[in-house]
């Protein structure tokens, strides 16, 4: 089984290496433009394997799309990473276009792909590759509920002085600062959260990790890699094995809570098909209104994507 990371950039290096230590397909490509990049990263990666102990080949390609024919999965990382002062939406007008033509590439030589979103404004570009590579949205989805959730997770961890492991939470709403974390859907353990943190601590925490990718950008210079990275390979592995696992992904709604033809963090259920189902959970009005104020922001990009006209 073949799995293809497009982009050798921090965030596609990473998520490569994250698929390959977990030893579960044969093979991973990495394809880059810039040659050599995905070269060098890729020997440097299989180089590790004796060390780490797996068998995963890795190859890296420059620009060759013949290389990821007949992938089962597709990661997508392409475009340019926020500097700081940036916003995600500011990346629209640049990628865009690369998001667009790299999926028309992939979905030429993998028709049968599942294609998974990396680049940013993450919500934008989910669909803006459903529309480039006119397969079921079953089949195109985004990485950043996972990497959200994460976030929070560890703060709450290092907050209870507790294993992130027995965090589980749940986030709705778009990859940018009007995203929903859901403290109804937080426990601790089996515990409901509320039970173990004051409201105030708790209500930091969610600040805190909805501009935690701002966080990260101020102090680095670009944006993050290590826990996209992690995050993207996670839903690989939930996808190659059929895990079904329950994850916060980003889906494009056709109904679900309300909304029509937006890609928007939700929970669905993940597995060989890709999203086999999106899950609909109970949400109080507050919870409600925060989803509508969020699936407003996506809104506003959907319309700057409208207006470059790429797909007419
Ligand atoms: C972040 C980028 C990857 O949140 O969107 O770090």
């Amino acid at each position: 089984m073949k799995v293809t990371v497009v982009g050798a950039g921090n965030v596609g290096a990473t998520c490569a290496n994250c698929i390959a230590e977990k030893d579960i397909v044969n093979e991973v490509v990495l394809l880059d433009i810039k040659e050599g990049v995905a070269e060098g990263k890729s020997l440097d990666m299989w180089q590790t394997a004796p060390i780490n102990l797996y068998d995963t080949r890795i190859k890296g390609v420059t620009n060759d799309y013949e290389a990821t024919n007949n992938s089962e999965v597709v990661v997508i990382t392409s475009g340019l990473p926020r500097k700081p002062g940036m916003s995600r939406d500011d990346l629209i007008a640049t990628n865009a276009g690369i998001v667009k033509s790299v999926t028309e590439n992939i979905i030429k030589h993998s028709p049968n792909a599942k294609i998974i979103i990396v680049s940013n404004p993450l919500d934008v570009m989910c669909y803006c590759a459903y529309l480039a590579a006119k397969i079921d949205s079953s089949r195109v989805f985004g990485m950043a509920g996972i990497l959200d959730t994460a976030r929070y997770r560890a703060f709450l961890a290092e907050a209870l002085n507790v294993s992130p492991k027995d965090i589980q939470a749940l986030l709705l709403g778009g990859h940018g600062d009007t995203m929903v974390p859901l403290p109804r859907y937080t426990t601790v353990g089996g515990i409901p959260v509320t039970e173990l943190i004051d409201h105030d601590t708790l209500h930091a925490i969610i600040e805190r990790t909805k501009v935690g990718g701002g966080e990260l950008v101020k102090l680095m210079g670009t944006s993050a890699w290590y826990a996209p990275g992690a995050a993207a390979a996670q839903m690989v592995e939930a996808i190659v094995c059929n895990h079904r696992r329950v994850f916060p992904v980003c889906a494009l709604l056709n109904g679900e809570y309300g909304m029509n033809n937006i890609y928007l963090g939700v929970p669905v259920i993940l597995g060989k098909n890709g999203i086999e189902k999106i899950i609909e959970v109970k949400l109080d009005k507050d919870e409600q209104e925060l989803l509508a104020q969020s699936a407003k922001a996506v809104k506003t990009v959907m319309n700057v994507l409208d207006d470059m006209k790429l797909f007419n």
